[in-house]
Order: C-alpha cells, then structure tokens, then sequence
C-alpha cells in the first residue's frame, strides 16, 4: 500500500488547467530558445521537423502524461510507481520520476539565468536604453550585461526567488491567478510585434527563412577550410525542443495532470496547448527573423538573438519604450509560469513523501536549482574559456545539450512505453475517455509504436547508426 499522501489539491476549473499548462509550455523555449536555434540550424527545414515531431510525438507523450498524472493524482515519482505496482509492472518505472526531478532541476539552473535577461531588460527597456540602437550598439548592450558575473547573479537570484513563491503559496493559489491574464496579453503584444516586422523589417526574407524547406542546407556541416558532411544534430535538436517547448518528458505535466478535474477531456486539451504553443513559437520567430535580416544581423548569433534584435526595433518604433517594456515584462512572466513547472514535480514530492510544507520543500529546491545555476551564469564570462568546457561546451550549453536532447527524449520514451505497453489498455481507454474509439486506437497506436520508434530513430540517427 501506498505511504504517500494523496495531493488533493484541484485546479478550480478545466479552463485553470488548460491555462496553467499553457503556461508552463509557452516560455524562453517558444520566445528566445526556438528563434535562436532556428537561426543556428539554418531555418526551414529544422521548422519543419519541429513541427514534425511536435504533431506525431510530442501530442501522444503529452496525452500519456496528462492522464497517468491524472489517474496516479500523486507527484510524478510516486504515480510512476503506484501505477506500475497496481499494473504489476515492474518498480524500476519509478526512476522515470526521479529522471525528471533531476531533469527539473538542471533545465531550472539554466532557465533562470535567462530569464535574469528578461529582468534585466525590463529596466532598459524602461529607462529608454534601447533609443537609437543600430545592430552593433545592440549587440554590445547584451555583452555588457553577459560580461558580469555580478548582474547575472543577481537577475537569477531575484527569478529564483520569484519561482519560489509561486510555488510555496501552491498551485492553486500562486498560478491560477498569474496564468490566466497573462497568456492572452503575451499573445496580442506578439501579434504586434509581427505586425511591426511586416512594416519595418524584411519580412518576405524572414519568411522564407523559416519556411523553405532547404533540406540539403540544414543537414550539412561546414568547417572552416569549407568541407561539408551530413549532420543529424539539427534532427536531434528540432526534437529536443520539441520535448522542451511542451514541457514534456519529465513530469511536469504529469504533476499538473494530477491536479486535473475528472471531467476535462485530456485530448481536447493537449491539441490546444500544443497550438497554442506553436502559435506563440512561430508568431516570435514572424516577429525576431524580418528584424534580423533588416539590420544586418546573423541569425546563427546564438543565444543572444532575441535580446539583441528586438531592442533595435523597439529603440525605433513609435511608443517603443512603453512596447519594449511591456514585452520584456510578459517575458519574464511566460518565463514565470514555466519555471513553476520544472520543479512542481520535486515539491510535490517532498510534501508528499517527507510530510514538509510547500514553504520549506520550495526553499529546498529552490536553494539547491540557484547553487546549480552559478555555473550556468559564469558560462558567459569568468568560465567562458576552454578551460571551464566539457566536450566543448560551456556548462550552459552543456546542461541545456544533456537535458534537452537526451533527458527529455529518454523521459518521453519511457512515458510512451510505459503509457502503451507496461500499463493496461483498460487503463488508459477508461482515463482518456475519448468519444470515438477509432481516434482511441489512433493514440494508442501512436503511443506504442509512432512515437517511441520516431524518439528510437532520430537517437540511432544522432549516434550515426542509421
Ligand atoms: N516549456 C517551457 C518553455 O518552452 C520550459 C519548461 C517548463 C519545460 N517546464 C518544463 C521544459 C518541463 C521541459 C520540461 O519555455
């Protein structure tokens, strides 16, 4: 029997629900991490395979997610195990849990160091910083602020103390409220700002950029003496995000599906997260990519894309100021209830398992994700030297690389088989409770064999064996 307490905690509605998971998906992921790498893996045919693995894998897993959370109603660790033992399957499915709290906490130590930008650039963006920025002045701006330890620290202790508070006052009471004004606003500023893009920027050469489908371009290499091969790292980074920018593959859904009404459909629910999220993914990049091209911009300058051609284009437009700052604050909000997420599964736990309050389980978390993410903030500067690099990575990029392409893509298999083979088909059938039973059998085809093969693939691809 189980030792667990039962989390008991609701969302007050089906719409709170679809709205704080929303939230979760749509963040830095959709808004700075997709425009940037887009640009580095060379555009259209990287978009397509995003959207490829977001439709075929990414919609199933997240279905898996939502109604094994939903019917374990515990954190993701103790639903793992509590269904496998009720499934008599084996106890080891429970280190899908763990995987994802440690998933949690290192996709956490470097999310905040972003989201620090954010914050900071609220107040640049309020001060008028960004007045008559050109490409160069832009991009010196945001190295200024890189280039301090002592600025980024600060902006990622002030966002982790932000997480912490949302998360100690509860799902319930922290996040309802925060999600459901927000998500709307972010969404009409985008749309503006992709209007902005059509007036100002180049817009035919953004567009095209994100969607010309060059397949020879992005799945080639080049090195420096002009040597080009295959690559199938953009195959394993487009799903990667995909795994990222749904929030998928470490439980966070899962925990919020716990707190899920009985009565909400989790199919209905999972294909207007995963729209809501794409929208918002290709909206940023409708708004990012013209600016690029018109100023003179390289869209493969990394991670520091959106912190440099957006500021040009507030620093010119009309009312730019008040835009600027409006948008770097729903910024750090869609960052906000994001990070809530990545460690709702561990306090959940530790209010289930050790009997703590959410007060204290946020403190601890909190506590050991900000210790984490010095290393993430010293990346840009005092350990930016190849002395401080693993496998030529920086920690940042080291720790986003090993969560976001393997982690996540591990945790999504383990949830699609355990969804489609370990746990009974009564189950699921029962928890999904989908009207038609041909589109039952669609999901359950394409969380047995689509999608697990599909993650299989691109692995085997990646590793060079297919
Ligand atoms: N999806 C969020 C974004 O796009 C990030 C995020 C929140 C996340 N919770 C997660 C990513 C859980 C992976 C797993 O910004």
């Amino acid at each position: 029997m189980s030792q667990s307490r039962v989390v008991h905690n609701q969302w007050s509605s089906r719409l709170a629900f679809l709205m704080a998971a929303v939230g979760s998906a749509v963040g830095l992921g959709n808004i700075w991490k997709f425009p940037y790498i887009t640009g580095e893996y060379g555009g259209g045919a990287f978009v397509l395979v995003y959207l490829l693995c977001v439709a075929f894998i990414g919609i199933p897993v997240m279905m898996a997610e939502i109604l094994l959370g939903r019917r374990g109603r515990r954190s993701p660790i103790n639903t793992m195990r509590e269904l496998a033992a009720a499934e008599r399957a084996s106890p080891v499915w429970g280190l899908v849990g763990w995987g994802g709290v440690v998933a949690g906490f290192l996709i956490l130590s470097f999310y905040s160091v972003v989201a620090g930008w954010a914050l900071d650039y609220v107040l640049k963006a309020a001060l008028g910083a960004f007045d008559g920025l050109n490409g160069q002045s832009a991009g010196a701006l945001f190295q200024s602020l890189t280039d301090s330890p002592r600025r980024l620290l600060f902006w990622h202790s002030v966002f982790m103390v932000m997480t912490m508070v949302v998360v100690a006052n509860g799902v319930r009471s922290g996040l309802e409220r925060l999600v459901t004004w927000l998500m709307p606003m972010l969404f009409l500023l985008l749309a503006l700002l992709v209007g902005y893009a059509m007036a100002a920027g180049d817009f035919a050469r953004g567009w095209h950029f994100l969607f010309d489908f060059d397949f020879a371009r992005v799945f080639q290499a080049c090195d420096a003496a002009g040597q080009c091969h295959f690559t199938a790292e953009p195959l394993l980074v487009a799903m990667g995000h995909s795994f990222f920018t749904l929030s998928l593959g470490m439980g966070a859904i899962m925990v919020y599906g716990s707190y899920m009404p009985r009565e909400a459909s989790i199919a209905g629910s999972t294909v207007m997260i995963a729209v809501a999220d794409t929208l918002v993914a290709l909206m940023a990049g409708l708004a990012i990519f013209p600016l690029v091209f018109a100023n003179g911009l390289q869209p493969a300058s990394g991670p520091g894309l959106v912190f440099v051609s957006l500021p040009i284009a507030f620093g010119a437009m009309p009312g730019g100021q008040l835009f600027g700052t409006l948008f770097f604050v729903l910024l750090v909000f869609a960052a906000w209830s994001s990070s809530i997420s990545l460690v709702e599964p561990a306090v959940a736990w530790l209010s289930e398992n050790r009997r703590m309050s959410r007060g204290r389980a946020s403190l601890l978390v909190g506590g050991l994700a900000w210790f984490l993410g010095i290393g993430s903030a010293l990346s840009f500067n005092l350990w930016s030297g190849d002395a401080y690099k693993v496998f030529g990575k920086t920690i940042f990029d080291l720790k986003d690389f090993l969560t976001t392409n393997i982690m996540l893509p591990l945790g999504g298999l383990a949830i699609a088989l355990f969804a489609g083979w370990a746990v009974g088909r009564r189950l699921s059938e029962e928890e999904l409770a989908m009207r038609s039973p041909r589109m039952y059998g669609l999901w359950r085809f394409s969380i047995r064999y689509m999608a697990p093969g599909g993650i299989v693939l691109v692995f085997l691809n990646a590793i060079g064996v297919v």
